[in-house]
Order: structure tokens, then sequence, then C-alpha cells
């Protein structure tokens, strides 16, 4: 465990020329995804960082006002240091930056989605588990060839179906190739969300 431009993080190298980016949901770390990594694609090299936010103790990825409303100013803040730290890590580790695929849950999957809004070069590729919309960008950014998974539980009390479905109509707006999928599940991942991400993947 090192620290790249401030961010606590796990990096596994392996035979492969994709990284997977985790991103945490809120109250976890570094650690928390790295098993999930295994189960969509074990072979690809793992970077996965800690939130720099913490609220009440519990690291985040940015600040939020109350349950689903974001500080929006920190969320651009946070989102820009999370792209430096992407490059920054690829020119450290080696790995190549054009192969990589973001796997974030909760809060993570909101930053995730905040890189592909504000940041669009930074990933080729978001599994995003219970995202919703996590601001408006200023300038519509250009998606094409990127590759989006949406999985979105039906019973999740925190996401409105409608919100995540905003998200989806948003990135394909923008030119990325999307699927989103419902899983009956609330807010906790279940295995169908993961095997449906895996196959995605592959
Ligand atoms: C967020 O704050 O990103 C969402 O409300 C999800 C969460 O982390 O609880």
């Amino acid at each position: 465990m090192t620290s790249v431009l401030g961010f606590t993080h796990v990096w596994e190298q392996r035979d492969s020329p994709r990284t997977l980016l985790l991103l945490h949901g809120t109250g976890g770390d570094e650690h928390d995804l790295v098993p999930l990594a295994a189960m969509l694609d074990p072979d690809a090299n793992i970077l996965s960082p800690r939130g720099q936010v913490l609220e009440n103790g519990a690291p985040r990825f940015f600040r939020r006002l109350a349950e689903g409303i974001f500080d929006e100013a920190d969320l651009r803040v946070r989102t820009a240091g999370l792209a430096d730290f992407v490059t920054a890590a690829a020119a450290e580790y080696g790995f190549d930056p054009l192969q990589v695929t973001a796997a974030g849950f909760s809060n993570g999957a909101n930053i995730a989605a905040a890189l592909l809004l504000l940041n669009p070069r930074i990933l080729r590729r978001a599994v995003l588990f219970r995202a919703m919309v996590p601001l408006t960008p200023e300038t519509p950014p250009r998606l094409d060839g990127t590759k989006v998974f949406l999985s979105a539980g039906r019973a999740d009390p925190l996401v409105q179906p409608e919100n995540t479905e905003r998200l989806a109509t948003m990135l394909t707006q923008y030119g990325a190739d999307v699927e989103l999928q419902w899983s009956p599940l609330g807010h906790t991942l279940g295995k169908q969300d993961v095997a449906a991400a895996k196959a995605w993947l592959a």
C-alpha cells in the first residue's frame, strides 16, 4: 500500500494490458473491491484508491450535503484529482492509460460517472453498480468509443430508478455505448450483478 498524489491505494500488477480502477462505496477502503476484481476480470491489473474525504470517519470520494445531494464544487475538484491520480499511476507503474476500466459501487460508481462526464479520456469502459447522475457537465463530453455497464437495483432505497435511467440517457446522448441492467435487489450487490458485469466485460 503506497501513495501516489496523496491517494493511499492498492496496486496489483498482472500480466495483462488491462487495468481495473476499483472505486469503493461510502465507508469502504482500497481493499473492499479487490475480491470483486478477481470475479470480474482476474487477469487485469488492479488500481484501487481510497477516497480522500471523510464523512464521520467514513471514506468517500467527494463530499455530500445530504444523502443523494452532492457538494458539486467538491465533486469537480475531487474528480480532477482522481483523473490526475490515474494518469500519475499509469506513469509510475507503466500500465496502459488507454485500457482502464472503472468498476465502482455506489459513491465510487458516482465518481466514475463524474469522470466520464468531466474527464472522458480517463476511462475506456466503466462498470457502475448503483450509480446516479453525479452532476450535469457544462461542456458536453465526447464519449464515442466508451462503453458503460450500469447495474441498478429495482428496490434500491437510495437511488431512484429514474435517476439511473437519466444517467444512462445522458451517457448515451454523449456518445457512449451504454447497457443498463436491473437487479431485483436494493442497494447491495448480488451474484446476479457480478455475473452480468463479468459477462459484459468479457
Ligand atoms: C453518494 O453519496 O455517492 C450516494 O448517495 C451513494 C452513497 O454513497 O451512499
